[in-house]
């Protein structure tokens, strides 16, 4: 049972505390230890040794709870050009896409002084408030219960996602895009000094604690944008603010993406020996740093980034929709490295998990083939990969979704997994099967009679045919689920959720 209290998970014998409909559910349920799946996993690194358990609530319905999704690297502004890229990449992307977006969260600083004129949240402006709520729903409605978000620049419209999430229920991260340096940011969408970056970072993170001053819910994470969009006094200034609090506040970033993104680093920073060292030189990484994309990580980078614990957001949709490249995944996690799964919106085109999961199989795979073909040509046999043993599995990539996402947001004992005192952040699955009811002809729609079927209710992709193994189901729900398998969501023991 979950307690209505806490929100946390105090035992398994049905004897549901709370109102919000889940008691029906709960009391229907019953265990599926999917150890056979976790069996299947790679031996290897930690993900064989953490399990992932589904809990039936009905095994006719073919409905299941599963640990809610964890979103570890997602850009709340930018939802509005989701499948907006054309074939740019990185760099172009940003300045055609991304800035332009961006920038319409609030107004540009006065040009006399560089600073905000907007801090008072009511000026807040409408577009964020929309674009903002529409992101809670999409993410909330697609399985994710805690996101770790990038907002704008920004005060007002930083502090409205902030009370959004709380408001709505959504486990949160939120962080303001820190971006200062002119030889890189663009004058209509930039901070005008260190100064000015570090004071607005402040208002945004006095302004969570008070909303929720234990950190219940949404927290701050301090967000340099990327090393080529800050100054050094700005990296070293938000190094110190992040570790100046008790515990030291989470981070976020960007590292090693895009290989035009490597040389700018190069030529902004020619002192440092490496990207990672770039951040390094700043106490940028720590155990709380989330670091998104680490397509193109040297071997002594990945060192680096494992000595200080810092932490992993792998974006396999974006990667791949940027062109940016690769994630070496299962060198990561071999070496030891916490990896979680980020949908990247808008670099990547989905605000669902469940695409970054299959995504993250699919670029593995493809990994994998020319990893295989590469070692088989040099010893003179002809490879197809079969022996990659780059490929994530799909129980793998459910791991990363979930207990890696935890372990990344550094919340590995609280979420991701149904141990006993974990937060209840769940999801209610449900797969279908298509139902195909009698319908009056159409009008002037000729045919043999067939068109008569039509399919009922949002019943998804997923069609069971009653033969199918729970292993089989799931792996049918990573290929073809959708936002429409999500029967209810809840957060903290909290319904958050739910459709029909
Ligand atoms: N690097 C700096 N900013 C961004 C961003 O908004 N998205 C991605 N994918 N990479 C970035
Ligand atoms: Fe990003």
């Amino acid at each position: 049972w979950v307690s209505a209290a806490d929100g946390r998970i105090h035992g398994w014998d049905w004897q549901v505390s709370d109102d919000n409909g889940f008691a029906e559910l709960m009391s229907r349920s019953g265990w599926v230890d999917i150890n056979a799946i976790e069996a299947q996993g790679q031996a290897n690194g930690h993900v064989s040794k953490t399990r992932v358990k589904i809990v039936t609530a009905s095994e006719e319905r073919n409905e299941f709870f599963f640990p809610g999704f964890i979103d570890t690297h997602i850009h709340a502004p930018q939802y509005p050009n989701a499948g907006l890229f054309g074939s740019s990449t990185l760099l172009d992307w940003l300045e055609t896409y991304t800035f332009p977006v961006e920038s319409r969260f609030g107004s540009p600083p006065d040009p006399k002084t560089g600073h905000q004129t907007q801090t008072d949240p009511k000026e807040t402006p409408l577009l964020a408030q929309q674009i903002y709520n529409q992101v809670i729903s999409r993410t909330l409605s697609n399985g994710t219960t805690c996101a770790s978000y990038y907002a704008t620049n920004h005060v007002p419209a930083t502090n409205a996602l902030s009370s959004l999430c709380n408001a709505r229920g959504q486990r949160a991260f939120i962080g303001r895009a820190c971006m200062d340096n002119p030889d890189f940011c663009v004058d209509y969408y930039r901070d005008f000094s260190a100064d000015d970056s570090i004071h607005a970072t402040r208002q945004t993170i006095e302004f969570i604690q008070t909303l929720d001053p234990e950190g219940k819910l949404v927290k701050p994470i301090v967000t340099p944008r990327f090393a080529p969009s800050c100054t050094r006094p700005a990296l070293q200034s938000l190094g110190e603010l992040a570790a100046s609090y008790s515990p030291p506040l989470h981070i976020q970033t960007h590292i090693s993406e895009n290989i035009k993104e490597l040389a700018l680093v190069k030529e902004l920073f020619p002192e440092a020996d490496s990207y990672a060292a770039v951040y390094d030189k700043y106490n940028l990484l720590t155990p709380r740093t989330i670091l998104a994309h680490a397509v193109h990580l040297s071997a002594d980078e990945r060192a680096l980034i494992r000595v200080r614990e810092a932490k992993i957001s792998h974006c396999p949709a974006s990667n791949s929709a940027l062109g940016s490249g690769i994630c070496p995944v299962r060198t990561l996690l071999d070496e030891g490295i916490t990896v979680g799964l980020g949908t990247d919106v808008s670099g990547g085109y989905s605000p669902s998990i469940l695409e970054a999961a299959r995504q993250a199989c699919l670029a593995s795979r493809l990994l994998g083939q020319s990893a295989a073909w590469q070692r088989d040509h040099s010893q003179g046999v002809d490879g197809d990969g079969a022996d990659g043993r780059e490929k994530l599995s799909v129980q793998e990539s459910l791991y990363l979704a979930t207990r890696g996402g935890a372990a990344v947001v550094d919340m590995g004992s609280e979420l991701g997994g149904f141990d006993m005192g974990m937060l209840w952040d769940v999801q209610l699955i449900r797969l279908g099967g298509v139902k195909l009811v009698e319908k009056s002809p159409l009008d002037g729609v000729p045919g043999d009679g067939s068109a008569n079927l039509v399919q009922a209710g949002p019943v998804g992709n997923v069609d069971l045919f009653g033969t199918e193994s729970w292993e089989e189901k799931i792996q049918k729900w990573v290929w073809s689920g959708d936002d429409r398998n999500v029967k209810a969501v809840w957060v903290g023991g909290r319904l958050v959720h739910s459709r029909i």
